[in-house]
């Protein structure tokens, strides 16, 4: 073993011991029907094996197998064509999940490019999705889209496991947004100049985007609903305000369409929060009953150097841009138009606040910020600092070194970050579930050691008081991780892509005590 990892071996087995792991052990020492399982999404894992097991038909196909943008080096070049194929494998993979890890729950993904392939902008619905909407709908859906994702999440609750599905992550079908047009319509722009005018297929650009995926979680709510115990409207929309807006190949990470605009980020971040508004009330209006919640990704922001005041200030601006301006929006609602961190006149949106049941939490690394003295933008005020989350690794290869302990993704280690995060989002009010957390690691020499020291941070943020539901780790089998492609390998199981078959690491064994509590 490198002498790297021992010393990270040894290093995450002291703070699993700091951090008191033994409760994560102690089934009694759990909330009742705490859940255990892992999360996934769809378009990183059904394709793989069988060609019909890939959807053509959404945007990130597009923008991962573009040659342009993989000779640029935007994205790995990785074919997503080699996934795990769980459109196919699906039933292994339950299995796997109650019997070996024994999970009671398990987190997944409906893509929306799959339900509807193509357009429902032009079918005349009524504002409110009524049984005869729904039948229109019903003709353009691909019913063998809906009939195979019904198998799969009876399938779930068949095998005792309670299903939280998400609507959206990071995909959208390419009739709502073509990448590589979004891309040509911004080139040679500044990152200050104003969003193009009059993009055709602009995904969460457009503002017809928010109405027509509420559309969709209106129906798959209407078509599917009675198997589903949680939704998740969104995953991570900063993720994909930041990272597709104010995107920089090789050192922040990169979502589609992957474009620099300041502008761009801010508006999507309000059509995102107008998204998740609409979904959460086209699903209760379906189902009145069910539980609403999106997933944001809460990064433990710390100033660079704790003596400088500049960097204290900037790390508290990074909290607020990346942490707090969705949940304000979609839990208080107020949305910062302007970026400036308070609050105008006109900022407060009765129409987005209140919606989410619960908040699930993604988080991974804690994130350093340096205080710059001044904005880097006019259009975010706020943004006056430098954020370092990544380093050297498979998430940023020209990233700076590892300051402490890092993943091989290039993010620090450090589980009390989840104590605090778990505290911050306990501010707003709502039941907490962790949706992601996990680490690429694909000799499993650092999991087991951050799977105990991560579960037993979170048992203190419990102790601390804190309504914490369930955990789900990312994820089950290694997987597509978006533009890093299979570089990175964040799965309980490995796979070989030419057989499907999933070799499980240590780290399954490890999972499995802690959610038996034996
Ligand atoms: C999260 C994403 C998830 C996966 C993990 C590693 O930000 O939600 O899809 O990429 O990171």
């Amino acid at each position: 073993m490198p002498a790297r990892r021992l010393v990270a071996l040894l290093i995450l087995a002291a703070l699993a011991v700091v951090a008191g792991a033994a409760p994560a052990t102690a089934a009694d020492r759990w909330p009742r029907g705490f859940l255990w399982g892992t999360a996934a999404s769809g378009f990183q894992t059904e394709a793989g094996g069988r060609p019909s097991n890939a959807d053509r038909r959404s945007d990130w196909w597009a923008f991962a197998n573009d040659p342009g943008l993989i000779g640029e080096g935007v994205v790995s070049g990785d074919r997503v064509a080699r996934g795990p194929g769980f459109w196919s494998q699906w039933r292994g993979d339950l299995d796997r999940a109650r019997d070996r890890l024994g999970s009671n729950a398990i987190r997944l993904g409906i893509e929306w490019s799959r339900i509807f392939p193509r357009s429902t902008a032009t079918l005349d619905l009524g504002e409110r999705i009524d049984s005869g909407d729904l039948r229109r709908l019903d003709r353009v859906a691909d019913q063998r889209a809906v009939r195979h994702y019904r198998t799969v999440l009876a399938g779930a609750r068949r095998r005792g496991l309670k299903v939280m599905l998400t609507l959206n992550h990071f995909t959208l079908p390419l009739w709502v947004h073509d990448p590589l047009a979004v891309r040509r319509a911004f080139a040679g722009r500044a990152p200050d100049d104003p969003v193009p005018e009059g993009l055709r297929r602009g995904g969460w650009l457009d503002p017809g985007t928010a109405d027509e995926f509420a559309t969709f979680a209106a129906y798959v709510a209407a078509r599917l609903g009675r198997h589903v115990d949680l939704w998740a409207t969104l995953n991570e929309p900063l993720v994909q305000a930041s990272q597709g807006y104010v995107s920089i190949p090789g050192v922040t990470g990169v979502k589609a369409p992957g474009v620099l605009s300041y502008p761009a980020a801010i508006h999507v971040v309000e059509q995102l929060a107008l998204g998740n508004a609409a979904a959460y009330d086209a699903i209760h209006r379906q189902r009145p009953g069910a539980r609403v919640g999106l997933v944001t990704n809460l990064l433990d922001w710390r100033p660079d150097d704790p003596s400088r005041p500049l960097d204290v200030a900037g790390a508290a601006h990074a909290d607020q841009v990346f942490n707090r301006l969705f949940l304000d929006a979609a839990v208080r609602g107020v949305y910062d138009t302007n970026g400036n961190g308070a609050t105008d006149p006109g900022e407060r949106r009765p129409a987005l606040r209140g919606k989410a049941d619960f908040l699930g939490v993604n988080h991974y690394s804690p994130a350093r910020a340096q205080g710059l003295g001044a904005p880097l933008t006019a259009s975010i005020p706020l943004f006056d600092f430098s954020p370092h989350q990544i380093f050297a690794g498979h998430g940023s290869p020209m990233g700076l070194p590892c300051p402490t302990t890092c993943t091989d993704f290039g993010w620090e280690i450090d589980p009390q970050g989840l104590r605090h995060v778990l505290a911050e989002a306990a501010e707003y009010g709502r039941p907490l579930y962790v949706t992601e957390n996990g680490i690429d690691d694909e000799e499993d020499d650092q999991r087991p050691g951050f799977l105990s020291s991560y579960v037993a941070a979170m048992h203190q943020a419990i102790d601390d008081g804190i309504d914490v539901r369930g955990y789900f780790h990312w994820s089950l089998v290694d997987n597509f991780e978006w533009a890093e492609g299979f570089r990175a390998h964040f799965g309980l199981y490995a796979f070989d892509p030419a057989t499907l078959r999933r070799t499980a690491r240590p780290s399954v064994r490890a999972f499995r005590r802690i959610a038996r509590g034996s």
